[in-house]
């Protein structure tokens, strides 16, 4: 049950969902936030530094990549503050709240990019099913649902997109 002065701190947006399910939902989507964040600066900094015969093709994948990903956080809090809430903005928040996690100093090699890059689109997708369940089933936010499957479809296709060619290397 959340406290009165929480909720204060909930912007008003009648919309038909119950203050006390945006306030649950609201922290889910800022980790989300966060997670999208740490992808885009991997797929950016891959994108950067990739080398070998392949550099031209994962240059370029990594770019539209880090493009799509860029479009998704956006959309990510957006939406917190639809429902009255605060993105998170700050590189030091998004470190606090993501899942997943970097290896600074090391640049890998384009193999292991691929890889590394797979592991977190699938575990951005299997977080993205739990938070999809809970907007259909505890919160009754369609809307959020709606967004979160958009999202998760982009991130398997990306997954795809990076299996496929860790496959083929
Ligand atoms: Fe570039």
């Amino acid at each position: 049950m959340a406290t009165k002065s929480k909720r204060k701190k909930l912007e008003q947006a009648h919309i038909g969902l119950a203050a006390e399910n945006r306030e649950k939902l609201i922290p889910r989507l800022n980790q989300l936030l966060a997670d999208e964040h740490l992808l885009y600066t991997k797929t950016r900094n891959y994108h950067w530094n990739v080398t070998g015969i392949h550099f031209s093709q994962l240059h370029e994948l990594f770019e539209e990549q880090y493009n799509s990903l860029q479009l998704i956080a956006d959309e990510v809090a957006e939406r917190s503050r639809m429902l009255g809430g605060t993105a998170v903005g700050t590189l030091v928040e998004f470190l606090e709240h993501t899942r997943l996690s970097e290896a600074p100093g090391a640049i890998p090699s384009a193999p292991d990019m691929l890889a590394n890059l797979l592991d977190d689109h699938e575990q951005v997708i299997t977080s993205l099913r739990d938070d999809i369940e809970a907007c259909m089933e505890e919160f009754n936010d369609e809307g959020t649902a709606d967004l979160l499957i958009g999202t998760m479809r982009a991130h398997e296709k990306m997954a795809w997109m990076l299996r496929s060619m860790a496959n083929g290397g």
